[in-house]
């Protein structure tokens, strides 16, 4: 496993409307907007069996509308708040995919939030706390929750979406650098747990600068249609969600 970051580089030919999973069962948190919304979309376009989970359930329903309508596979919902969610509640999320699919091929650790620019001397701790609970603890109790599901499919992923900042720190970035580094760290933790199974293969996507609620709340005054769609970015994390990818794993990889 390397510990470097690298470009992905997507074949010339990759379309992500041509790449299939048909048949291949999809979670992904927060998928109410932004690049989750987007990635669950391409998802549905590329015949997967969506599982969508954010806090809105009108932003939810009207992503599965969309999907339904196009003649894609009904995603299945899930509203919930990683912030307030226990384990008992993602075992519960686990045991309804798994009496629903039986087995689950993708999780794409996508939710997130930012917290404040601010530096740690005037830093607030409780909001600190919450920025962990959403990017790190969530994501450590949903993916230990859904590990059985995952080994119980032929060939499943995890992506863990991070950012520059986790693999180099920055003035002003505090908790979510600091729980995003630690989420590479877990990444790694677990695939290198999962290397010798070779059934479920686990990587880290940095999306890099995209245009999205995220980004304008850290960049206010910034001009967003000089930035990257998610739609542009999305189809680096179909790639690692396809076939082709299989041979991928603890690999941390950069979109831009
Ligand atoms: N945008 C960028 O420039 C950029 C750059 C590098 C990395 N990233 C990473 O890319 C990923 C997507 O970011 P984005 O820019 O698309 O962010 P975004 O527009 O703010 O969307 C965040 C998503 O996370 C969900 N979420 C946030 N808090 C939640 C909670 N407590 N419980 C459940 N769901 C919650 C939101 O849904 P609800 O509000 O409906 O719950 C929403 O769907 C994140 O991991 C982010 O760190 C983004």
């Amino acid at each position: 496993m390397s510990n470097i970051a690298e470009k992905l580089r997507l074949p010339a030919a990759f379309r992500p409307e041509g790449q299939s999973l048909q048949g291949r069962q999809i979670l992904i948190t927060g998928a109410s907007r932004g690049l989750g919304r987007e990635i669950a979309r391409q998802c549905a376009a590329a015949g997967a069996q969506t599982v969508l989970l954010a806090r809105s359930v009108p932003a939810l329903e009207s992503l599965a509308d969309e999907i339904l309508t196009a003649g894609h596979p009904e995603p299945v919902l899930v509203p919930c708040n990683l912030e307030a969610a226990t384990l008992e509640h993602y075992e519960e999320i686990a045991t309804l995919l798994g009496d629903r699919f039986g087995h689950l091929d993708g999780l794409v650790v996508n939710a997130a939030m930012l917290g404040e620019l601010s530096p740690i001397a005037a830093s607030d701790p409780a909001l600190w706390a919450r920025v962990f609970q959403v990017n790190l603890h969530s994501p450590y109790l949903l993916v230990r929750s859904c590990l059985p599901l995952l080994r119980r499919a032929s060939d499943a992923r995890v992506l863990f979406v991070s950012s520059s900042v986790a693999r180099q720190g920055r003035a002003y970035w505090g908790a979510y650098a600091a729980s995003k580094a630690a989420l590479e760290n877990l990444m790694q933790v677990l695939a290198d747990e999962l290397a010798a199974e070779g059934i479920v293969r686990v990587n880290s996507v940095n999306p890099g600068r995209c245009r999205t609620e995220m980004r304008a709340q850290a960049y206010p005054a910034e001009d967003a249609d000089r930035l990257p769609s998610p739609e542009s970015l999305a189809p680096g994390l179909l790639y690692l969600l396809g076939e082709a990818a299989s041979g991928l794993h603890g690999r941390q990889f950069d979109l831009q």
